[in-house]
């Protein structure tokens, strides 16, 4: 019995069952396919990346989480909304179990905003629907992203990254006002939404 087994897998094909040239040309075929779907993929995301500005944050700027509160940029006093010189918005927050700091921040409509928020503990996700922000916040480093609000109106932020067992809590809210609303508000009133 021993002697007589073959491995089917080892067994030779009956010649001229599949010539190797229609084998080698199938092989090319799919090759091609495979490598066209490849190349429609990268520019999908090539493009998508261009047109709407979603891309993975940039920003690689570190800092010292076990401080945050003792000065600098972070401090609480500098926490909320800043005005820049040219125009453009600043906010700036602090991620932590479980809220963000401050919970509301107001900003203007069709105004570059820049939000810089970094974590004083844990992981934490920072998203705003129907827009290009959507950033990990990771303890050490600060997060950095650049959007412009098109619409005003209520944006609901929640922290999309599980950071224990407050998570499902853990939201914030930006509101976008009239351009010519803003500069009336005190800083105070900068980081307080009206309750929905
Ligand atoms: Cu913070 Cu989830």
């Amino acid at each position: 019995m021993a002697d007589t087994y073959t491995n089917p897998l080892s067994r030779r094909l009956p010649d001229g069952l599949v010539p190797e040239n229609e084998v080698a040309r199938t092989e090319d075929r799919w090759f091609t396919i495979m490598l066209s779907m490849l190349g429609v993929m990268m520019a999908i995301i090539v493009a998508t990346s261009a047109l709407h500005a979603l891309h993975p944050p940039s920003n690689l700027e570190t800092i010292d989480p076990t401080t945050l509160h003792l000065g600098g940029e972070f401090a609480e006093s500098n926490l909320g909304t800043a005005a820049e010189p040219d125009g453009s918005i600043t906010v700036r927050m602090i991620a932590e179990q479980y809220s963000f700091v401050p919970a509301c921040v107001r900003v203007p409509v069709d105004t570059p905003v820049k939000f810089r928020i970094t974590s004083a503990d844990v992981i934490h996700g920072f998203l705003l629907p129907a827009t290009n922000v959507n950033t990990m916040i990771v303890p050490g480093y600060v997060a950095e992203v650049r959007t412009t609000f098109s619409r005003t109106g209520m944006y609901e932020m929640p922290c999309d990254e599980f950071c224990s067992y407050g998570h499902h809590g853990m939201w914030a809210r930006v509101e976008v006002l009239p351009r010519d609303q803003f500069p009336d508000l005190s800083p105070v009133e900068r980081t307080s939404c009206e309750k929905q």
